[in-house]
């Protein structure tokens, strides 16, 4: 079982996806009970249209979090325009604390992924605040990054989107990395088929893509509904899949006290393993800072 945090947009979106790839039951919890149910209600009705027989259950009670492999923290506030990750950070941060608080009360062997944003910074303060192994707890930033810079190169390319493969790292915000280095389309480097100028715009837009959906609708919801699935997938099938995801780190590419994204073999246990890859001189020092700018944002907050 699976239980969701948050009804909001992407709580909802997530929960909807779940269910309709047949990953797994759900339960929603928000503390706006009535919300979280009615949007159960609503996506049972869709089910013998779609024809998925999982069940999700819409409540505002934490306790019913009990016996779920996995809880998936989306509660907080959406990024409004303008307003950076990090500017949300004190509000939802309060809000995160206390949510993860009733997760080590009611499900202490879940592994517990979040989403509400800064979710480099949410994800530290949850691995202080719980003490779950860093294995069982990391945040969802940097796949949803990956999968819109695969977009962009497809569409870049006339090619399917199914043929790109694509990485991620550092925050999950303006300072993010994409991996220009590890990009490729059926393993064709994307530096052989695409030129500088052309990869500089796609990495530009792979940045500001989150922001872009925002300025014109408000807030993102399929896009990290869908990767929030995806992720769920790859966990309760055990499936060892190639992530970014953000993670604590302990020494690894000379990091530590800060949760960011990198490269992570993630499955049955969560995150199994942490790649450490061979990075470029360009592309470490642009990780380096995007290091910094969680750690400043990590210190602000604890001020
Ligand atoms: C997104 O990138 C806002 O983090 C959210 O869609």
């Amino acid at each position: 079982m699976i239980t969701i945090i948050g009804a909001g947009r992407v709580g909802s979106s997530a929960a909807f996806d779940i269910l309709r790839y047949k990953i797994s039951d759900v339960v929603l919890i928000d503390t706006n009970e009535k919300l979280a149910m009615g949007e159960a209600l609503d996506m049972m009705q869709a089910a013998p249209a779609i024809e998925f027989d999982g069940t999700i259950r819409g409540t505002g009670d934490f306790r019913e979090m009990a016996g779920s492999e996995l809880v998936i923290v989306t509660a907080g506030f959406a990024r409004k325009p303008e307003m950076t990750r990090i500017e949300l950070m004190n509000t939802n941060a309060q809000i995160v604390r206390s949510v993860v608080r009733e997760v080590t009360k009611y499900a202490p062997k879940a592994k517990l992924m979040l989403v509400t944003n800064p979710v480099d910074v949410m994800t530290y303060i949850s691995f202080k605040e719980t003490g779950f192994p860093r294995s069982r707890l990391f945040g969802m930033g940097n796949i949803l990054d990956a999968m819109r810079f695969r977009t962009y190169i497809a569409s870049e390319l006339g090619v399917s989107r199914e043929d790109t493969r694509a990485l991620v790292m550092g925050e999950h915000g303006d300072s993010m990395v994409p991996l220009v280095e590890y990009a490729s389309v059926s393993g064709v480097p994307i530096t052989k088929l695409l030129s500088p100028q052309q990869i500089e715009h796609i990495v530009q837009r792979t940045v500001t893509s989150g922001a872009d959906v925002i300025k014109l609708k408000g807030s993102t919801e399929f896009a990290p509904g869908a990767v929030i699935a995806v992720t769920a997938d790859a966990i309760l099938t055990g499936r060892n899949r190639v992530m970014s995801v953000s993670t604590c780190l302990d020494g690894e590419y000379g990091q530590s006290c800060v949760s960011i994204g990198v490269p992570v073999v993630i499955g049955k246990d969560g995150v199994d393993k942490i790649i450490e890859l061979d990075l470029s001189p360009k592309t470490k020092a642009l990780f380096e800072n995007s290091v910094a700018k969680v750690k400043e944002a990590i210190a602000a907050l604890q001020a």
